[in-house]
């Protein structure tokens, strides 16, 4: 049977070009699917850019543009960068859209409706000379930890996160006067109400999120919930569908995580299949991936699961949380004011997207931070890429291309090498489900070790004078391991595998079993898998 596969990509704001630190932490989810794909199994892979909340509406100011064209042109960006990474979303969406939009204003009154929203007042921060309740970010403070300049909830000195009413000193960042406390009403989302759920949630996937996730969902339970304000006072964002509430937007965090259920319910309404059965939490043969960095985390393992709960529409939570740690640069974190980023594209210019997925899966923060340079990049390619996986490759088809004009002669396939391939597709589809794919590629990186080992012990180069029919056997059993890389490695490095079944003539895999191959087959246009890089 057909297994059913979510996977949600997280939202990257459209306030700044992606960097190498989004690719990482992305990429598990192109792979995920591209494997459930090459199974069979119904994939719904989803995304898009995140487009509202302060980080937009900030950088518009700063560009002296409005929030809108900020978002847009970032927007398309994105689709561009994703697309030279090879990334294949089901839908890669934003949360402009209409479709977006309609989805989260109707599920925010179902959340109302099922009596997990409230209205309360709260004191806030209000500029009685521009007439206006403030937002964090448009206040200037002192911070109470070191005494330097904050805004409303961070110092810009010692870093600190901080919550507006801890600020000291506090000024109108527009007009520069005091400001006052004012009572203003907003709607809460009650997380509290959901501390068994949240906790059982933990307690059933202990084998399946990450460690990171788990410790720190466990720890958001531990130190207590509490309701959450689910509107802000701002002017961009998804309407709050309620009256009285036109000076204010709902939460960009609550509305951005809903985008999972809205671009996959477009998904599934195009397929015309029923996205509510999709997402049953009957279903035996579903799974759900949420894939991130761990900044990322407690949004996707509370505020998320507690969400969906309460639509009451009976939805699968997250079975898999794909969290991924950071990527330092040169043994330093990486960030916009330090300007030591590498950017996507920075990386794209440089290197194919083979490079970057095999690097960020070989050596991706799967566990623990990894440090990041470009020379390091090129060692890994030159290493692995050309080394191991492409010298396989070539050395064979340039061989057989040489000595006999292309043509491959069927062979006898070495059992033990048949045996290997069948079970590394085994354990490498484990893997890949389990989310652990430094482990996945490695596997089959090893299966490529192996095979030259076999190559070079095997000596073709000496039986082909000595013995025709050993000769052929071999050959054949290495062209056997070819063609099934061509397989196994789809999901992790789609170029390769495209070049390698265009020179064989053979098909796009549409299983993940053993690829069988039958008679002599003829190589076409032979090319390099990989070249060298010199730096
Ligand atoms: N925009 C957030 C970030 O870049 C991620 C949002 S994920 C979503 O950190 F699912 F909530 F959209
Ligand atoms: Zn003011």
């Amino acid at each position: 049977m057909k297994r059913k596969i979510f996977i949600g990509g997280a939202w990257p704001y459209a306030n700044y070009y992606l960097h190498v630190g989004h690719v990482a932490s992305l990429l598990p989810g192109d792979v995920i699917a591209r494997y459930y794909r090459a199974c069979g199994d119904d994939v719904i892979y989803v995304s898009g850019s995140d487009c509202h909340g302060t980080p937009i509406t900030e950088r518009a100011k700063l560009e002296g543009k409005t929030p809108g064209e900020i978002a847009n042109f970032y927007h398309n960006e994105f689709v561009k960068t994703f697309d030279r990474l090879n990334f294949k979303y089901d839908k890669y969406s934003s949360t402009m859209s209409n479709y977006h939009e309609k989805y989260v204003m109707d599920n925010f009154l179902r959340l109302l409706d099922n009596g997990y929203i409230f209205e309360d007042y709260e004191d806030q921060d209000y500029c009685e000379t521009c007439n206006t309740f403030l937002s964090d970010r448009e206040i200037v403070g002192t911070c109470p930890v070191c005494g330097g300049k904050s805004t409303g909830d961070q110092c810009e000195v010692c870093n600190t996160s901080l919550n507006s009413s801890e600020v000291k000193d506090k000024h109108c960042k527009t007009c520069g006067n005091p400001t006052i406390l004012k009572k203003n009403k907003h709607l809460y989302f009650e997380l509290p109400k959901f501390k068994g759920v949240l906790q059982n949630l933990i307690d059933e996937n202990k084998d399946r999120w990450r460690k990171n996730a788990l410790g720190e969902a466990q720890k958001y339970i531990d130190m207590g919930l509490v309701n959450r304000a689910a509107t802000r006072q701002l002017t961009w964002g998804v309407k709050v569908p309620v009256s009285g509430y036109d000076d204010k937007r709902i939460y960009v965090w609550i509305e951005a995580v809903l985008g999972y259920l809205s671009v996959g319910s477009e998904v599934a309404s195009s397929r015309e299949i029923d996205f509510d059965s999709f997402m049953n939490d009957d279903n035996k043969e579903l799974y759900t991936y949420y894939v991130h960095g761990k900044d990322n985390i407690p949004f996707h393992t509370t505020i998320f699961p507690a969400l969906v709960s309460g639509l009451n529409k009976n939805y699968r939570l997250p079975d898999y949380i794909i969290s991924s740690a950071y990527v330092n640069i040169n043994n330093e974190k990486m960030s916009k004011s330090k300007g030591n980023l590498i950017s996507a594209n920075e990386l794209l210019d440089n290197f194919e997207s083979d490079t970057i997925r095999f690097y960020l899966t070989f050596n991706g923060p799967e566990k623990n931070d990894i440090n990041c340079s470009m020379d390091d990049i090129v060692q890994v390619h030159n290493k692995f890429l050309v080394g191991t996986i492409g010298n396989f490759v070539n050395r064979n088809l340039s061989f057989i291309n040489k000595k006999f004009d292309g043509v491959i002669t069927s062979g006898k396939i070495d059992p033990k090498i048949k045996d290997l391939v069948i079970k590394t597709y085994d354990s490498v589809g484990k893997c890949i489900e389990n989310g652990e794919l430094k482990n996945a590629i490695t596997t089959i990186v090893d299966l490529v070790m192996s095979a030259n080992k076999y190559y070079d012990e095997e000596q073709p180069w000496v039986k082909v004078k000595e013995d025709i029919n050993s000769f052929n056997d071999i050959t054949y059993t290495c062209i056997y391991i070819i063609a099934n890389l061509s397989n196994l490695l789809n999901p992790f490095i789609p170029n390769c595998c495209l070049k390698i079944r265009n020179m064989l003539g053979l098909d796009e895999n549409n299983s993940w079993n053993e690829i069988e191959i039958n008679g002599d087959i003829k190589i076409k246009d032979l090319e390099m898998l990989y070249e060298r890089i010199d730096r």
